[in-house]
């Protein structure tokens, strides 16, 4: 027995935690570049304008807080750059081609592939997701695991398929290392993309699918309380109809909320129709 263990008997060891996390279905240990958890997140470009400048705290060497500021700014101008080279794009080709050579999203490093969009860029109906799973990853589409199979079940429900009515992608196009949580300054860096993404399919209906794609392009907050709420959508060009609902991942896991989704999709249905 080693001294930790005899100081706390009840710790696991390192390989009842590694086996603890495998079982969770943690795939990756590492990421590819260090991250400062210290640093301020940077603000959604929605909040922009109100970041109070930074300052060293009361005894403590300014040497502390510098790291953090540049964390900060470094996050800042990838964004920055986000935009512009989004900006630049002119069709969903050359923006494809531009998030290729972005260089400022550390997800890049360490997915497999691009995941850019699926299904019909005509369709009336656009779904925005989170970010690609292990399934998307290795295929370089969205959707395409079992929350997708489960998406493609509901929108058969309502007669529409991806392949004729729906166009399909995600709030990031890199999948987050264990499919973790996107960090706030990752939304940030990746939202120009996707925002000029939905402006260049131009569809009649947004369909923010799940809580992080419903804050990060319509800014709600509570996916349960804002789902199945009409609002308007600025693309850039024309103001669209939006509306999120809850994220197929969850309804496997939550099978018995699969009947709000299906309000939700009814109510696409008839705006579809015409009908609300
Ligand atoms: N979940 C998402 O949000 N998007 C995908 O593409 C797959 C799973």
């Amino acid at each position: 027995m080693s001294l930790s263990d005899a100081a706390f008997p009840d710790e696991p060891s390192a390989y009842e935690l590694l086996s603890w996390y495998a079982e969770m279905g943690v795939t990756e240990a590492l990421d590819e570049t260090p991250h400062n958890h210290f640093a301020e997140p940077a603000p959604l470009p929605a909040e922009r304008g109100g970041r109070p400048a930074l300052r060293p705290l009361p005894g403590r060497a300014p040497v502390a807080v510098r790291p953090m500021a540049a964390a900060a700014t470094a996050s800042d101008e990838a964004t920055l750059g986000a935009q512009a080279l989004a900006r630049e794009a002119r069709t969903l080709e050359e923006l494809k081609a531009a998030l290729a050579t972005f260089e400022g999203c550390a997800l890049k490093a360490t997915a497999k592939n691009l995941v850019f969009a699926d299904g019909n860029p005509e369709g009336r109906v656009m779904m925005v997701g989170e970010a690609p799973g292990a399934d998307e990853d290795r295929v370089g589409l969205p959707f395409v695991g079992r929350s997708g199979q489960l998406l493609d079940r509901m929108l058969a429900a309502i007669g529409l398929s991806r392949k004729e009515h729906v166009y399909i992608a995600n709030l990031l196009p890199w999948r987050p290392p264990g499919n973790r949580t996107p960090t706030p300054q990752e939304v940030a860096i990746c939202l120009p993309f996707i925002q000029r993404q939905i402006e260049l399919a131009d569809p009649d209906i947004l369909v923010c699918v799940g809580a992080p794609s419903a804050q990060g392009l319509l800014g709600f907050k509570g996916i349960m309380a804002s789902r199945g709420r009409w609002v308007e959508y600025d693309t850039g060009s024309r103001r669209i109809r939006a509306i999120a609902t809850l994220h197929p991942a969850y309804l496997l896991r939550r099978p018995l909320d699969k009947r709000l989704a299906w309000r939700d999709l009814r109510a696409l249905k008839a705006a579809l129709d015409g009908k609300n």
